[in-house]
């Protein structure tokens, strides 16, 4: 196997979408769910149609608002519904949203000291960190980035795994040595392993996959226990003799207990990224499936939602478009993840392409140009909408950028605008459905009257323009002026720092003889 490259990307550098460019496939459903070849063969009768026939494009405009737009009342019936969801999830095992017990018990006391390692596999890249808990809310970190090739993905699970152990025995073998930020030699290191998708825990250090997300596909590792599998791989490296996987997480988990720790008024994590997800804290009385492992009832444990499932497969509570419904059917995962499908950088820029591929269908846009370029599945990125709505000019010079640099196509100015107005409804659209789900987990644990700090992360809510405004407009949709009380801030690094503050906690928990069999 190669070795990893550490990325050039700095570290703590976001990239605005991480939606990353798929194998082509046609728009039509295929049935078999096997990738076709996009084709769009411009005809001499499209060419003909006179333009004076062609609905304007705001006449479109229109038609879209009326698609893309939530009212308050609609956003109030997804949060009802999302609260009942929410509440089976913690009664059965085996829900849509799995409500998944992490086993991570309370807040953190904020004296968490040490060195642990973090390994970070989340969407676009892999990361090792080495990171120095000082107390007091205090740490250093020091880290490296590997991109992760969209063939890694795909291929053979356990080859994953090997990757990744490689890329912490490479960190483990640099870092290893004598004095401050480094890691001693013959000394036991505890490590947090976030793992950024769906996994049935039976205890901390344990996790089945129960399904990849995020155009993640690699075989032979659903069902699996992704910990025994990394594990399995660290033994190739005999570097890592000391390094023991202490904990398994998922980055909303580390997001929370992160967060918490700098700034104690923190409640709720969400991540809106790659994908989307929340964590939060409950009472383990109300986690009634969990009930025969006999932890007391007033005991506090964090739980990951797994949110992006919402709606899944039945598709009863969310108003989805017709362009929802062709890139659910042309995912890797048909039916899953359905509340992510709406919201997360994955798919916002194929939204936006979808509904141009419509109007270019029609004879309304583009006549007469070669739109091969954009006929491409994810060939529109979510950083693009992005740059769209932040285009400061009148001629929106930057939306010409992006089609002519991009996509070889010209614009005229009513085009950009509706561009620009169909990005703000795909972006709005997100928001506020990222809003009905903060609402659904505040109403259900009842932090409405009190108010709390929600630890937000991802390249969505940190770099798209105001998307952490809307959400916030969305809380006042659903709950009047008192969803002011509801404010989101960008959360600590959850995937480092909260791993590392999470195989703290564990490290200590299981020496003091506390729960130690989850
Ligand atoms: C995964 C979650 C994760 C979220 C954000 C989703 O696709 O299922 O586990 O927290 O993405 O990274």
């Amino acid at each position: 196997m190669a070795a990893p490259h550490p990325s050039a990307t700095p570290p703590h550098d976001v990239v605005i979408s991480e939606s990353l460019p798929k194998p082509a496939i046609s728009r039509e459903p295929s049935g078999s769910g096997n990738p076709v070849p996009a084709s769009h063969t411009r005809t001499q009768s499209n060419a003909s149609v006179p333009h004076a026939t062609k609905k304007t494009m705001v006449d479109h405009l229109r038609k879209y608002e009326s698609l893309f737009t939530l009212t308050p009342q609609r956003m109030r019936i997804i949060v009802d519904s999302f609260v009942e969801v929410l509440e089976i999830g913690l009664k059965e095992f085996g829900q849509t949203v799995p409500m998944i017990p992490t086993y991570v018990f309370g807040w953190p006391t904020r004296m968490e000291n040490g060195d642990f390692l973090a390994l970070d596999l989340g969407g676009t890249n892999l990361r090792v960190c080495l990171v120095h808990l000082q107390g007091d809310g205090r740490f250093e970190i020091t880290q490296t980035k590997y991109r992760l090739t969209e063939e890694q993905k795909q291929e053979d699970g356990m080859k994953l795994f090997d990757f990744c152990a490689e890329c912490v025995a490479n960190f483990v073998e640099l870092h290893t040595g004598e004095g401050r930020g480094k890691i001693k030699e013959d000394e036991e290191l505890a490590l947090g392993f976030t793992f950024s998708y769906p996994v049935n825990q039976a205890r901390i250090d344990h996790g089945e996959l129960i399904r990849w997300t995020k155009g993640f596909g690699a075989p032979n590792t659903e069902g699996k226990d992704v910990a025994a599998m990394f594990r399995a791989s660290m033994e190739k490296y005999p570097v890592l003799k000391n390094v023991k996987l202490t904990a398994l997480i998922n980055d909303t988990t580390g997001t929370l207990i992160a967060s918490h720790y700098v700034n104690p008024r923190t409640k709720i994590a969400v991540i809106l990224g790659t994908g989307c997800n929340a964590a939060y804290m409950e009472t383990v009385e109300n986690i009634t499936k969990i009930a025969p492992l006999g932890i007391p009832g007033e005991q506090q444990m964090a739980i990951n939602c797994e949110w992006g499932a919402f709606d899944s497969f039945q598709h009863y509570h969310l108003p989805r478009t017709p362009y929802d419904i062709l890139v659910d059917e042309q995912s890797n995962k048909p039916g899953e993840q359905a509340f992510e499908k709406l919201i997360s950088g994955r798919y916002l820029g194929e939204i936006f392409r979808l509904v141009l591929c419509e109007l270019i269908d029609a004879g309304d846009l583009f006549l007469g140009q070669n739109t091969y370029k954009l006929e491409i599945p994810y060939s529109f990125d979510t950083a693009f909408l992005s740059l769209m709505e932040s285009d400061p000019t009148d001629e929106l010079l930057t939306v010409i950028g992006i089609f002519t640099h991009f996509h070889q196509i010209e614009t005229t100015l009513a085009e950009r605008q509706f561009f620009r107005a169909l990005a703000r409804l795909i972006g709005r659209r997100a928001a506020r459905l990222s809003a009905c789900g903060i609402a659904a987990i505040v109403s259900k644990c009842g932090y409405l009257e009190e108010g709390c700090s929600v630890g937000a992360d991802g390249s969505l809510y940190n770099k798209y323009p105001g998307f952490a405004d809307r959400i916030h407009e969305g809380l006042v949709d659903v709950f009047g002026d008192k969803g002011k009380r509801i404010v989101t801030h960008h959360a600590e690094d959850g995937s480092g720092v909260g791993s590392a503050i999470i195989a703290a906690m564990t490290k200590k928990r299981k020496a003091d003889g506390l729960f130690v069999h989850v």
